[in-house]
């Protein structure tokens, strides 16, 4: 759906000169919640705003769906972008205007005439659950409802991809789970493709198919969140599903295991201990719900049964990678 070639932005000159982007070619997926996670100061706003043209990339070139944007004439990139959606940390309301204005103020732009352009905006503020507040003013709702309006107004113009910049940001953590749950109810019900930027990765795991990580103006990785979380190497995993290690004694053997299923991964040692005779003790675990799945890191020693020489490690990792775990040996 969106594609980038090589983007750079640079932002200055002289000593002031700042590169935001070096070099960005990322692809992202039509139908997906894709998130854009990084530190602050890593690019990714530039990059969001560079996806819509609000920002000249100094370089390099853009796509939506097949056309390239970067080569576009302004008419024409104002037509492409009526497809783009775009909601943002401070949701930028008109407060002179009441939630209905608001939500029906980029059909006014495109001309649409005031019953059809009210007629919508009443139908989308029923989808986002404020039918009941149209007429009131913003600064009479709440930060989670005042979101409820923005992303009622990117919807207003059907798009087929929703920009989001740290959407749930300046939310606390209940209603920031309630707009994430509505942008995957418009991503699933409809089929608009999201784009969640956040520093946090409560917001990716929660809300999230795939990712990409930026740090310091390039890509270090991007993929599907459940392939990364079950990469021990992968740093995107690593921050999905953060595991702090136990220390492993001079006699120990200890194994890291990573289970897509957590229930699947503890049926697997239950029968492990039956079927090769050996226990494992947990010595540091992690859970995390990532894309609506309990994925699960555990740090584990093994344990030979009184009176019975220890188990092969062979063995054991050979049965438990049979078993569909995830399963390396910890030095
Ligand atoms: N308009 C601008 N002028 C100068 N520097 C900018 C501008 N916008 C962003 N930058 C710089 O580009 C870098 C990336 O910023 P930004 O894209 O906002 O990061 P993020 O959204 O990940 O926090 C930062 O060093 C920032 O200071
Ligand atoms: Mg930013």
């Amino acid at each position: 759906m969106f594609r980038t070639e090589e983007l750079v932005k640079t932002f200055g000159d002289g000593p002031e000169r700042v590169e935001a982007l070096k070099g960005i070619s990322l692809d992202i997926p039509e139908g997906e919640v894709f998130g854009i996670v990084g530190h602050s100061g890593a690019g990714k706003s530039t990059l969001i705003r560079c996806l819509n043209l609000l920002e000249r990339p100094t370089s390099g070139r853009v796509f939506l769906d097949e056309v390239e944007l970067t080569g576009l004439s302004a008419g024409e990139l104002r037509r492409r972008r009526q497809r783009i959606g775009m909601i943002f940390q401070h949701f930028h309301l008109f407060e002179s205007r009441t939630v209905l204005g608001n939500v029906a103020f980029p059909l006014e732009l495109r001309g649409i005439d005031r019953a059809r352009r009210e007629a919508r905006a009443r139908e989308i503020l029923e989808i986002v659950g404020l039918a009941d507040r149209a007429h009131e003013h913003p600064s009479r709702l709440s930060g989670g409802m005042k979101q409820r309006v923005g992303i009622a107004r990117a919807l207003a113009g059907s798009p087929r991809v929703l920009l989001c910049d740290e959407a749930t940001s300046a939310l606390d953590t209940r209603t920031s789970q309630q707009i994430l749950a509505l942008l995957r109810e418009v991503n699933e019900a409809f089929g608009v493709t999201v784009v969640l930027i956040t520093h946090d990765m409560e917001v990716v795991r929660s809300a999230c198919g795939s990712a990409a990580l930026l740090a310091d103006g390039r890509i270090v990785e991007s993929g599907r969140l459940t392939d990364l979380a079950l990469e021990p190497a992968s740093a995107l995993g690593r921050l999905l599903l953060p595991l702090r290690g136990a220390p492993v004694a001079a006699d120990e053997t200890h194994l890291l295991l990573t289970v897509a299923d957590v229930a699947h991964g503890s049926a697997a040692l239950s029968r492990l201990a039956r079927d090769l005779d050996v226990d494992v003790t947990i010595r540091a675990g992690s859970i995390e719900r990532i894309s609506a799945q309990d994925v699960g890191r555990f740090q584990v020693a093994l344990e030979a049964r009184p009176d019975r020489a220890a188990p092969a490690t062979d063995a054991v990792v050979r049965y438990l990678t049979d078993q569909g775990v995830r399963t390396e040996v910890l030095a």
